[in-house]
């Protein structure tokens, strides 16, 4: 089979990083994007040792000529098709509602929601030309339930749910399914400098989350949401 072209945002560590290694695993030709350029170039050098071949293609998902840019670069290495795109970039923080200024909510609305329309919007002639095309929307347990001093946050998970949702209607008719995939609290750095009482032991690795995104590309029509069920023995 030929190998899977993909292009995932957020690549350059955690659950990106992971997730670009596991499709290297299978020989996939994967392009990371992120804003640390350093980071992507550890990943592709790591992706080329698994198997694969990588490209780092920088990119700001808040920017729209970052993100055509950056897209551009990304079907010149596939050779114009993307099968899978994985909407992976994220951040994070926790602010109760009453200091939850417009700058922290732009942020996270910008990087976890907007980016996601972005990137599918700018490859979108690419995951036409794809095949067994999918798009995989990386949520949040915050997709579905309501946590203190998440307001911003779930605001963007909720909606990035409703985003894949509605995709899944519009590019059905084009054979490109739609996935969401929901983490739960999962070891990564996302949670560096976030107020709370995080005890990361007790999470998913990131591998454990990597395998569940890699499980969509497989998955049959019918599938279109997917939990990461909790680590073993939690
Ligand atoms: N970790 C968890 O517990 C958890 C749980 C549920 C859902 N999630 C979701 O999983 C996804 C990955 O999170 P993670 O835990 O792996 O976080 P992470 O370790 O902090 O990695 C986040 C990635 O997103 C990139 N990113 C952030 N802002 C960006 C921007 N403006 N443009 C392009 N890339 C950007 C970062 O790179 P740069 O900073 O270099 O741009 C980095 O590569 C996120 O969508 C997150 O909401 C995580």
């Amino acid at each position: 089979m030929a190998p899977l072209r993909v292009l995932i945002t957020g690549g350059g560590r955690g659950i990106g990083r992971a997730a670009a290694l596991r499709f290297a695993k299978e020989g996939a030709h994967v392009v990371v994007a992120a804003r640390t350029s350093g980071e992507l170039d550890d990943v592709v050098a790591e992706i080329d040792a698994a198997g694969g071949k990588g490209l780092a293609a920088q990119m700001n998902v808040t920017d729209l000529g970052s993100v055509e840019a950056a897209v551009w670069r990304a079907t010149e290495f596939t050779g114009g098709p993307i099968d899978v795109l994985i909407n992976n970039a994220g951040v994070f923080d926790v602010i109760p509602f009453d200091k939850m200024g417009h700058k922290a909510w732009s942020k996270m609305i910008d990087v976890n929601l907007t980016g996601a329309y972005y990137v599918t919007q700018e490859s979108l002639n690419a995951l036409e030309e794809g095949e067994r095309t999918v798009v995989i929307n990386v949520a949040s347990g915050a997709a579905k339930k309501g946590f203190p001093g998440n307001t911003a946050y779930c605001a963007s998970k909720y909606g990035l749910k409703g985003f894949g949702d509605a995709l899944r209607i519009d590019l059905a008719e084009k054979g490109i399914r739609v996935v969401t995939v929901y983490p739960r609290g999962t070891d990564t750095t996302i949670f560096d400098g976030v107020p709370g009482d995080w005890d990361r032991s007790k999470m998913n690795s990131v591998e454990e989350v990597a395998e569940v995104i890699f499980s969509a590309v497989s998955a049959g029509d019918e599938v279109t949401d997917i939990d990461v069920p909790p680590p073993a023995g939690a």
